[in-house]
């Protein structure tokens, strides 16, 4: 099935996660600047380092996923998503299960942000479904008697609701998701491993082409790229890999 990135070149769709300190960050920059169009931050980076590192991206001409993974009273959402948009960043994430209004606010957040900044488009809001690092029993135990792909199922559901632009998913829930969210929601994947790649501590994967096939609209790809001798040249691979 085709979806809304489809013909988008495979290289604008690859996210490298840079989960490192702030130098080493900054040095895969600039060694990937020019091939790669995203760069993930996560939560360990943004809150060594502040919304200076997302300026720092964007100044290299990079847009930025910033993963936070929100989760609050929408109140404090929508403050928080304005605030995290208002650093530059491109895609921010928030938890579903905050709830249907949560995450309204964080799209009216966002929105704010993007009005006050004169940007044409906001700032891409995605779900959190269910932790990868969560199964049938630990969902269980917080009192969810479903399996982690009804409780998925059921999370995006409540993010159609609230027109968020996407969510974030495994490439395995990929196919069900866009079933699901239609041919023009985001869905992000990480778990994603080249061919022929160590796995590292990722146990379900899939390879990049598997991942779009699912219907993924972007990768999330970290240490096949970073941990590379030459990262620009392991990038390349990735995205003649893909074409
Ligand atoms: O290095 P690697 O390619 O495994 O990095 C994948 C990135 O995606 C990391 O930033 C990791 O935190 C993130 N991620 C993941 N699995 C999830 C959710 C996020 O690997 N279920």
């Amino acid at each position: 099935m085709t979806n809304a990135f489809s013909n988008t070149p495979a290289a604008e769709r690859i996210i490298v996660a840079l989960d490192c300190g702030r130098d080493e960050a900054i040095e895969l920059a600039e060694k990937l600047r020019g091939r790669a169009r995203w760069v993930k931050v996560g939560m360990t980076l943004y809150y060594a380092c502040g919304p200076s590192i997302v300026a720092a991206f964007k100044q290299r001409g990079y847009k930025v996923f910033l993963d936070l993974k929100l989760h609050d009273i929408p109140f404090q959402i929508e403050g928080a998503a304005k605030s995290a948009a208002l650093t530059g960043a491109d895609m921010i994430t928030m938890h579903i299960a905050g709830g249907q209004a949560m995450l309204e606010g964080a799209q009216r957040g966002v929105d704010a942000a993007a009005a006050e900044r004169g940007d044409e488009q906001s700032a891409v809001t995605l779900g959190i479904t269910v932790l990868t690092s969560m199964d049938e029993a630990a969902l269980a135990q917080i009192g969810i008697e479903r399996t982690p792909a009804e409780q998925v199922a059921l999370l995006a559901g409540v993010a159609k609701e609230a027109s968020i632009s996407g969510v974030v998913a495994s490439p395995q829930e990929a196919a069900m998701l866009r079933e699901i969210l239609g041919p023009r929601a985001y869905i992000v994947t990480p778990g994603v491993r080249p061919a022929g790649a160590d796995k590292g501590d990722q146990s379900r994967v899939a390879t990049p082409a598997q991942a779009f096939q699912n219907g993924a609209s972007h990768i999330v790809i970290g240490r096949p790229i970073t941990k590379a001798v030459d990262p620009a040249a392991a990038f390349d691979d990735i995205v003649a890999e893909l074409s």
